[in-house]
């Protein structure tokens, strides 16, 4: 069965306070990727809160440039922002921490026990239910424009590492989500708050939130063979290590910052 149109303009009008984001919704049954095809949409004078879905991918992307394969009976969305306030290129990071924030607390509070894998995987029992790939055009070191693209896995087939929400609800007896429109709504919803956490609360307490949620806090990981415990994250994206030293006069813990895409922490928690 087709992707309902109809059905998700319902749900998110259920939902939705129709304020921080008025989201235009834009259907397509195949595109190379939705990023790309809002894009296009952009240049052509789409707004800010345009939204591109699509059946499928031929080429999505992923993050590190990587491919994301997406087969039927997975969820593909792009939704453009424009801001009033200044976030500068070096902070695109905080929109996908919002995004992810948002979409994971979504999911949380309909009882789906997802957390975030850093910096951009929304994780379910161990195993990767969906990533976040954001984009930005940039002026004189401001981001002017982005485009947040999400991927989740509803019905598609996973690699080993990772689950699709309905094999999930089969196991419990439960089912809170019980369409794609609805998990699309709820995903959209998901992103106005995480962005209107990040405009009116601010970059702390939208951090505060996502740190909740993250499956990495306290692991141990090392760094050149050096042991160290992760113990948070920078406005900028980077993870923050404490490393230990056999050093016991040295008081202080040095604490290091990792970049994303320069190591990779595994899925290994089932929930925060
Ligand atoms: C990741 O690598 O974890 C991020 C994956 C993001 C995939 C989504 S699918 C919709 C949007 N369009 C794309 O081409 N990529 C993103």
């Amino acid at each position: 069965m087709g992707f309902n149109l109809q059905n998700l303009e319902t749900a998110l009008k259920a939902g939705q306070k129709y304020t921080y984001l008025p989201f235009s919704l834009h259907f397509f049954e195949s595109v190379s990727s939705t990023n790309q095809t809002l894009w296009n949409l952009l240049n052509q004078g789409a707004i800010s809160g345009t939204v591109v879905i699509a059946t499928v991918q031929s080429a999505g992307r992923g993050q590190w440039g990587r491919e994301w394969i997406s087969p039927v009976g997975g969820l593909y969305l792009s939704v453009a922002i424009s801001f009033d306030h200044k976030i500068e290129a070096t902070e695109s990071y905080q929109l996908t921490f919002a995004t992810a924030w948002g979409i994971a607390s979504q999911l949380r509070q309909r009882g789906v026990d997802v957390g975030i894998k850093w910096p951009n995987d929304l994780v379910l029992n161990g195993r990767k239910l969906g990533g976040i790939l954001t984009e930005t055009k940039v002026n004189k070191g401001q981001i002017t424009q982005a485009v947040i693209g999400v991927g989740i896995n509803w019905t598609n087939p996973v690699p080993e590492t990772g689950i699709n929400l309905e094999s999930w609800q089969a196991l419990q007896d439960f089912r809170p989500i019980s369409c794609l429109e609805m998990l699309t709504s709820i995903v959209l919803l998901g992103i106005e708050s995480g962005m209107e956490c990040l405009a009116k609360e601010g970059v702390s307490i939208l951090l505060s939130r996502y740190l909740d949620l993250l499956i990495n806090m306290g692991d141990r990981v090392y760094i050149n063979n050096i042991s160290g415990t992760v113990v948070g994250v920078t406005p900028q994206g980077n993870l923050r290590v404490d490393l230990e030293t056999e050093d016991t006069k040295q008081l202080i813990t040095p604490e290091i910052y990792i970049e994303p895409g320069t190591i990779s922490l595994g899925y290994h928690k089932s929930s925060v």
